[in-house]
């Protein structure tokens, strides 16, 4: 498929790409590359221009680019991840007994037990990201969308929350695109990257990346 923003330049040329239920995926790229554009037609929330896109899974969790930029908002960590589980509770409603489970294990499974009932704003940046995966693990996705959720965050931080995601991947089954323009610390963790700009320019296993791309000065070029 190809897209374009209104009657603007095409943003995303010729786009291919087939992801089977449970794969880890990396996107990555420069800036402007199209990797947010591209998530988005997945989900759905915007149309290409031409040719299609087929979306199999039917529970989507998506924790879009800068989510924490709303982490001054007075909630708990907990009250955060049970916003998540509400699309599957009663509208409105308060929380079952089992939507409450979840909540307290999505918080268990990201190492939040013990700030769960802390105003987010009190937790650094790395825990504001673990809290906002929990938020999207409460909803019980099949298919897991994460837009670079460690921007800002240190290399530890970013390095953990890699070896976490890959840790869900492999106990809960689901299937996650993960896009960030920083290598390095996902690469370890995923099976496949696609490096986006303006079209798919590399899909294959990190280890096949050609040596240019290792380079972060090109990479952002
Ligand atoms: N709502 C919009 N309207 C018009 N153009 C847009 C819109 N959103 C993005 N663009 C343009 O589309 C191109 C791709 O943007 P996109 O946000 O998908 O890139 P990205 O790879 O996610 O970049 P970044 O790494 O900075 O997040 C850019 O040239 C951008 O300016
Ligand atoms: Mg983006």
């Amino acid at each position: 498929m190809s897209f374009a923003y209104g009657h603007g330049p095409l943003v995303l040329r010729d786009v291919e790409l087939e992801v089977e239920r449970g794969e880890f995926v990396a996107i990555a790229g420069p800036n402007g590359g199209g990797k947010t554009t591209l998530l988005r037609l997945v989900l759905g929330l915007e149309e290409p221009a031409s040719g299609q896109i087929e979306l199999a899974a039917e529970r989507l969790a998506y924790l879009p680019q800068r989510a924490q930029a709303g982490v001054d908002a007075p909630v708990t960590v907990r009250e955060l991840v049970a916003a998540g589980r509400a699309p599957r509770a009663r509208f409105l409603g308060p929380l079952r007994q089992a939507d409450r489970e979840a909540v307290r294990e999505a918080i268990e499974r990201v190492g939040l037990e013990t700030q769960a009932d802390r105003r987010l704003s009190t937790l650094s940046g790395g825990q504001q990201q673990r809290a906002f995966i929990a938020k999207a693990l409460a909803a019980d996705p099949e298919l897991l969308v994460l837009d670079e959720p460690t921007t800002g965050v240190d290399v530890e931080a970013q390095e953990s929350l890699a070896a976490l995601l890959e840790q869900l991947h492999r106990e809960l089954d689901v299937t996650i695109l993960y896009v960030s323009h920083e290598f390095g610390a996902v690469e370890r963790f995923v099976e496949r990257i696609v490096l986006v700009r303006g079209e798919v320019v590399f899909d294959g296993a990190p280890a096949d990346l050609p040596g240019v791309w290792h380079d972060p000065s090109h990479a952002h070029a």
